[in-house]
């Protein structure tokens, strides 16, 4: 018998960082995103229990894709308790992205998150459930999804979603992420992200690097207690449209400070180019001199998210086209929005 699965999943972008963690991916800070539209993993599952030889076999676009193992295989034995029929099948994934893998753009999200749905919804075939899209579901699917990529959690969630313990946030919890969609102004239901590709290389630092770096940095817990501080304001600022200026200096704030993480600690790195440097140089400018409310964020790497309200976007993108282009690398950039999360494929 062979049970399948098609899902679409998006990235996300977080406007509040996670980074630092302990335990089965548990964060050391409360994280809030943005969902993104454009950005997303197509996966196709396979799965054949009580297989004569169990494995797992990863193809990307059609092709062997063995470099994507050693991550999915750890995510497949973390789910061991949660879905006992997985360790004896073969399964088969086969997946794209719509965007350059391993540049900052959270790859790792989009294909763990698509990976959670496709695995939940063949755990109720097998179980001879009928899959409703639930809160309940959905919050199973994310806490899956946690164990694949700590971020991946957030991207099951239409708009904005808000993942670890937060105070004075009913339901909030490390295990897995919340929807955040129905508290923020209808201003942040349609935000752009135009994300500038500086480089669409490799990270040369992974992320579970970067977390572990925060174990021995002097100044986490001060970073854990200011992520924790920022999106207490984040939450109030968000729920109305006339604080913009005020989510802009957090949004750049925990841009930045995620990257001089990594840039203070024992074994310091640098995941922005001077291309980054550049583009950040021309938002401050180009919003002092127009007063349009675009800002940054960044990810791990070193891609520049440009965050404006959809009302703002044909002149922010005729800015892109005549200024920031020459900084994406071969003039690339993706025009992303947020989004109604993942979407299941017939
Ligand atoms: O999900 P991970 O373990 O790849 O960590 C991602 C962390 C950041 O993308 C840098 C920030 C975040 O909250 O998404």
């Amino acid at each position: 018998m062979q049970f399948t699965s098609s899902w679409r999943s998006p990235s996300n972008i977080a406007l509040i960082k996670y980074w630092g963690k302990h335990g089965i991916q548990l964060p050391h800070n409360p994280s809030l995103s943005f969902t993104l539209s454009e950005c997303h993993t197509n996966m196709h599952m396979q799965v054949m229990p009580n297989a004569s030889s169990p494995g797992l076999d990863l193809k990307y676009d059609g092709k062997d894709a063995p470099a994507f193992r050693p991550k999915m295989k750890a995510f497949f034995d973390r789910l061991a308790d949660h879905l006992p029929w997985l360790a004896s099948s073969a399964v088969l994934i086969d997946s794209v992205n719509t965007f350059p893998h391993g540049a900052g753009i959270a790859s790792s999200a989009s294909a763990m998150s698509a990976a959670a749905l496709c695995l939940a919804d063949i755990d109720d075939q097998l179980n001879g459930r009928v899959t409703s899209l639930s809160n309940e579901w959905i919050k199973r699917v994310s806490r899956f999804a946690r164990l694949g990529s700590g971020s991946a959690c957030r991207s099951v969630f239409p708009i904005a979603s808000i993942w670890g313990k937060t105070a004075n946030v009913e339901e909030s919890t490390d295990e897995h992420a919340i929807s955040w969609s129905e508290q923020v102004s209808p201003l942040y239901h349609d935000y752009r992200d135009t994300i500038l590709i500086v480089s669409s290389g490799e990270k040369s630092v992974s992320s579970s690097a970067g977390h572990e770096l925060m174990n021995s940095l002097p100044y986490a817990q001060t970073r854990y207690a200011e992520a924790k501080n920022n999106i207490q304001s984040l939450i109030e600022i968000m729920r109305t449209e006339d604080r913009v200026e005020e989510f802009i200096s957090i949004c750049e704030s925990e841009a930045l400070q995620l990257h001089a993480l990594m840039m203070s600690g024992k074994n310091p790195y640098v995941l922005i180019e001077p291309n980054t440097i550049s583009i950040i140089k021309e938002v401050w400018q180009y919003r002092k001199e127009t007063n349009i409310p675009v800002c940054f964020t960044l990810d791990a790497g070193p891609n520049v998210h440009l965050l404006c309200p959809a009302s703002f976007i044909v002149p922010v993108q005729d800015w892109v086209n005549t200024t920031l282009v020459q900084y994406c690398a071969g003039g690339v950039y993706i025009p992303d929005r947020t989004g109604n999360g993942p979407v299941k494929l017939i």
